[in-house]
């Protein structure tokens, strides 16, 4: 179900930017001289090839390396199931290796793809700030690359046009952690006095994601008027066990004075669930809980009252746009500055809709 929506919404998505009511696409590249085609800009934030069609490229043949910061992150495990399920059913040759979140040691990855002569890569970086390393990299060894999930600057992308990133835009994932709290009775604010007082439990603050929901879903309160309080913030890196952690120090030190766990993902948010219950709270009564992913256990605790909501990190729509952008790369494809980055829509998750997401 959770498939058939997500890759819906990419299709909704592409028909939407056709129509130009959504963040602008190019149309369908124009062969340019010299063999190369280039989208033609577009002023908006949402560029790339025209997902909807895609030409014949080398589909079939080709021999694709996928490079993945860590195998042991809930959500890119369903993303790099869902990539190597795709690129497998269009016959291309896949191997998918695990970087321990070690940027050494994903850029001998890179390396032994590229000596092994692969077609195209699809890279999550470990650390964004390696990205100026690993575009120098794969442009040197002239292998159209797709970069996921961790997305680095437009300038720094602009340095190779066989190269584009595929992910979210981080700061609308924020916004609707946000929106879940002032759609609650109470607007977040519990105790009723005045303000509504948080912890936020952040992935790992190098990462755009982190940076970005931090600030943005506390934004959308404030914008709306509401005033808060910062009791905590602490890095979690995106991991069930420190969330839990986290917030377990967090209810002992706090107490009833929280009443709103902002998470950055759904696994830190599943383990400070864990913390909560074993506190003796109760979500949705005495205290709200957010997180981002929709991932499978997260729908089930919005379904059963026990987090007030969660977004959609489409894995599967990314997956899919991610292997339309390497497709539009081997077909000759290439970008312009400010054209590099592609992004599919998060959606809001509320006990009415969690069970559409549900894989
Ligand atoms: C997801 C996290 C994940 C992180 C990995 C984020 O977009 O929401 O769950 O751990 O990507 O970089």
């Amino acid at each position: 179900m959770k498939k058939t929506l997500a890759l819906a919404l990419a299709v909704v998505m592409s028909l939407g930017l056709m129509a130009g009511c959504g963040p602008k696409e190019p149309a369908n590249p124009s062969p340019q001289p010299g063999g190369s085609t280039t989208p033609p800009s577009s002023a908006s934030q949402s560029k790339g090839g025209d997902a909807s069609s895609i030409p014949e490229a080398p589909a079939g043949g080709g021999t694709i390396g996928v490079c993945i910061y860590k195998f042991d992150d809930a959500f890119m495990t369903t993303y790099r199931n869902a990539l190597q399920e795709i690129l497998e059913g269009k016959g291309y040759k896949v191997t998918v290796v695990d970087g321990n979140n070690d940027q050494a040691k994903q850029n001998e990855q890179i390396n032994t793809f590229i000596t092994q002569g692969v077609d195209a890569l699809i890279i999550n970086p470990c650390m964004t700030s390696a990205a100026d390393q690993i575009i120098k990299t794969v442009k040197e060894a002239n292998v159209p690359t797709v970069l996921i999930n961790r997305e680095p600057t437009a300038d720094q992308m602009s340095a190779y046009d066989k190269l584009v990133y595929v992910g979210c835009d981080a700061a609308q994932s924020g916004t609707f952690q946000g929106e879940l709290i002032l759609e609650t009775a109470n607007k977040g604010d519990i105790n009723g006095d005045g303000k509504v007082s948080y912890i936020m439990i952040q992935g790992d603050p190098e990462n755009i994601d982190a940076k970005l929901r931090t600030e943005y879903s506390v934004k959308a309160l404030t914008d709306a008027g509401i005033q808060v309080e910062e009791l905590d913030l602490q890095r979690g890196d995106w991991d069930r066990n420190r969330g839990q952690e986290i917030a377990q120090n967090d209810l002992a030190k706090f107490g009833d004075q929280i009443e709103v766990v902002f998470c950055n993902n759904d696994d830190m948010a599943i383990g400070a669930l864990q913390a909560i219950q074993a506190a003796g709270r109760k979500v949705n009564e005495d205290i709200y809980l957010v997180g981002v992913d929709a991932l499978d256990a997260a729908l089930n605790e919005v379904m059963n009252g026990n987090m007030t909501g969660t977004v959609l990190n489409d894995a599967v729509g990314q997956a899919t746009e991610a292997v339309n952008q390497m497709e539009l790369l081997l077909s000759g494809t290439t970008y312009g500055a400010g054209e590099q980055s592609v992004y599919v829509p998060y959606v809001k998750v509320t006990p009415d809709n969690a069970k559409d997401f549900v894989g």
